[in-house]
């Protein structure tokens, strides 16, 4: 556990978290809402929306271009979010992290400068049908245009297990000699279930394979620490942790900077041209070119100082309780249909992600029905990548706002629905 981390009572951290939603300005204005769509989207909580209006109504200027002096306060600023984002995931240096517009963002930016720059041919690349799309298409997009370079690299699936991690003895079993990338979800976005990326990389020892992580779901929601993990790339979103849309962070372990090269360069302090080559000058910056969303990057700092505040291990117990209490109240109910997940496993975690289908009823129905008492949850094949029985689902997704309270609500509607 991290150190000065407060670790509060349980009914403490309910008090506590019920403070919390007094800070989300968009609970005031909705006072009729049961948010349950966190995964999607989290709400915004009043200090990350002070700064952004504050940016842009007192300090607005761009950043690593002018030299006045709001400019070179925004240029350190941005800085000082790259050094808090890196020792926020354990990084080793503030060079480590690249801002991006999301995960999405930083998936594909991984696969093309990994796909062009560090594959060759006959290599292979791990990947689970089950993930999130936008962790899996980049790669069969890279696949294409290599091979019209004359490339062909090898995508090999793997298998999610009943509980939703990855399977790992599958996935094992799939790792060759060419295997050169595995890509790992942490925390998955439909089962929730947390996918011990570090187990992956005890058993690799020392074979040269690169851990790409997906933890769009676990930063904010968990400790990620990526050296405990064991992961080489990892990305998320920062709009999924409580700061704006259209900004997130990808870490990419400094052994690996020598391989890469960015794909999409231009305006930037990281590259200059020498000699009719983009020579790259500042790596992390290299990646980041054009003007940057910087009032995005400033709500990340906030958002992360918003969640220290918190403690993290205090949202990962108050998320594994709520997780726990929604499973146990489910159990009860007539016609409900687990997914892989929760109900699956047999210990008191979670990440507040939970799936499900009401027998008799299309996912949308029943979401169109929830909807229409306030409670709002995702419900489809939630960017899954592959069609399966497991498409066509309700997600409940929670964050520090919920409370055992909305719960009981949810349960008392479902039970009118399930009848
Ligand atoms: C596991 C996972 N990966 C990736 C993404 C994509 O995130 P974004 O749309 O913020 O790029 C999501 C979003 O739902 C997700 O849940």
């Amino acid at each position: 556990m991290p150190g000065g981390i407060k670790i509060y009572h349980l009914k403490e951290i309910y008090k506590n978290m019920l403070n919390v939603k007094n800070q989300f300005p968009f609970f005031t204005n909705n006072p009729g809402i049961t948010y349950m769509d966190s995964a999607a989207t989290t709400q915004k909580p009043r200090i990350v929306l002070d700064k952004l209006v504050d940016f842009y109504t007192t300090h607005n200027a761009n950043a690593g271009r002018s030299s006045y002096p709001i400019a070179n306060q925004l240029t350190n600023e941005v800085e000082e979010v790259r050094e808090k984002v890196g020792k926020f995931i354990n990084a080793s240096k503030k060079e480590e992290i690249i801002f991006t517009s999301g995960a999405t963002d930083g998936f594909n930016k991984i696969a093309y400068t990994l796909g062009i720059h560090y594959l060759k041919d006959g290599d292979e690349v791990l990947y689970c049908p089950q993930d999130h799309k936008s962790f899996v298409l980049p790669w069969f997009k890279v696949q294409r245009l290599v091979e019209n370079m004359g490339v062909a690299i090898r995508l090999v699936p793997f298998r999610v297990n009943k509980m939703g991690s990855i399977d790992r003895d599958d996935l094992f079993s799939k790792v060759t000699d060419k295997t050169k990338i595995i890509n790992a979800t942490h925390i998955h976005n439909i089962y929730g279930a947390d996918s011990d990326i570090n187990k992956i990389r005890d058993w690799l020892g020392d074979k040269d394979v690169i851990i790409n992580v997906d933890a769009a779901q676990s930063v904010g929601h968990r400790l990620v620490d990526v050296q405990q993990l064991g992961a080489d790339i990892l990305s998320f979103s920062g709009h999924k942790m409580f700061a704006i849309q259209g900004v997130g962070a990808t870490f990419i372990t400094k052994k690996l900077h020598q391989f890469m090269e960015p794909i999409f360069v231009g305006g930037s302090n990281g590259v200059k041209l020498h000699d009719s080559e983009v020579e790259v000058t500042n790596f992390s910056q290299a990646y980041e070119s054009g003007t940057q969303n910087y009032a995005g990057i400033l709500t990340l700092g906030k958002a992360i100082e918003f969640i220290e505040q918190l403690g993290i291990e205090n949202i990962y117990i108050h998320l594994s309780e709520l997780t726990q209490y929604l499973l146990q109240k489910l159990r009860q109910l007539p016609k409900i249909e687990f997914v892989y997940g929760p109900n699956f496993w047999s210990c008191a975690d979670g990440a507040g992600i939970l799936s499900f289908k009401v027998g008799g009823l299309s996912a949308s129905e029943a979401g169109f029905m929830l909807a229409e008492n306030g409670i709002l949850v995702r419900t489809g094949d939630h960017c899954i990548s592959s069609r399966d029985e497991f498409t066509n689902t309700i997600r409940i997704s929670m964050h520090v706002y919920n409370t055992t309270d909305d719960i009981d609500f949810l349960i008392k509607i479902l039970k009118t629905i399930c009848k």
